[in-house]
């Protein structure tokens, strides 16, 4: 079979020269026996709208979006999911019936990783760092596995308000960083981007024990700032993002060819290849 053949699958994104998704998604394919080409496209700032018609019309079958396109895919779907409209963002595109059809499945890849890594979720006590993108985008798809309570703090405590708002539940509520150690949590998700300016979430250290739960959307060669340092506070088990990654890619690739692929080889090779 030729690559044209083949059903076509893109990453679109700006900067896209490091997205791993094209290997995730090969690996996933050659593992459940699909045969896909997936390749990453570089987009125009202003060039996002027209990318996704040019693949359409050379009959592509989907593609994922990274930054900066997440809400510019969201808008340019004619069906939505409901954790698509609620996250305010779309990652995933599938073509179907002349239709583009959004859906977010970064949500539900942090579910399985958390699940994966034998996290109990039902019940749980969930401290959510931040009130950004990735923030919004996981709270329904957490809400669905029926945590007790969904605490979301954030520096500017007025965007954690907001967010919650939205969400109009009672086990969703915000908090500023100054949060009393009264409190206790059985885990803490850090959904802001500190991380990736070697910074940490200002959090009172007296939340860390060693029970709770220590999760960092952010991944790298070592562990993440918050990751070290709640290590250093005594936590038992602190996990990266790299398995939300795999498993958001996961959740794409079986609403796209309705298989379920494995995830831990490739969050094994992905790891190798970062040592
Ligand atoms: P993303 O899509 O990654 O969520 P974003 O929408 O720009 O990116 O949101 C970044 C989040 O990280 C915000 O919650 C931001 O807090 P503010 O709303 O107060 O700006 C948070 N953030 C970024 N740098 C931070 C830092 N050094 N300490 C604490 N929070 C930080």
């Amino acid at each position: 079979m030729t690559q044209q053949t083949l059903d076509q699958y893109r990453v679109f994104g700006n900067p896209i020269a490091h997205s791993r998704s094209p290997d995730i998604h090969h690996i996933f394919a050659h593992e459940s026996q699909q045969n896909i080409n997936y390749q990453k496209q570089l987009v125009d700032i202003d060039g996002f709208a027209n990318a996704v018609t040019d693949f359409i019309k050379q009959n592509g079958k989907g593609a994922n979006v990274t930054v900066p396109f997440k809400e510019q895919a969201l808008a340019l779907s004619d069906e939505l999911t409901e954790r698509a409209r609620l996250a305010g963002a779309v990652n995933t595109l599938s073509f179907v019936d002349g239709k583009i059809k959004g859906d977010n499945t970064d949500g539900e890849g942090l579910v399985q990783d958390l699940l994966r890594n034998n996290v109990k979720l039902k019940n749980s006590r969930i401290l959510l760092l931040g009130a950004g993108g990735a923030a919004k985008g996981v709270i329904l798809p957490l809400l669905a596995q029926q945590p007790q309570s969904i605490t979301v703090a954030n520096r500017t405590f007025s965007k954690a308000e907001q967010l919650c708002l939205q969400f109009a539940d009672p086990r969703v509520t915000a908090c500023g960083f100054s949060i009393s150690a009264d409190n206790t949590f059985d885990l803490i998700i850090n959904a802001t981007s500190a991380s990736l300016s070697g910074q940490l979430p200002p959090i009172p250290a007296q939340l860390i024990t060693p029970s709770v739960v220590c999760y960092d959307m952010v991944y790298g060669k070592t562990l993440t700032p918050f990751l070290v340092w709640a290590k250093q506070q005594g936590a038992n088990q602190v996990i990266d993002g790299l398995g939300m990654l795999v498993g958001q890619a996961a959740v794409s690739f079986s609403i796209w060819r309705g298989v379920t692929p494995a995830v831990e080889p490739v969050i094994s090779a992905l790891r190798h290849a970062l040592e």
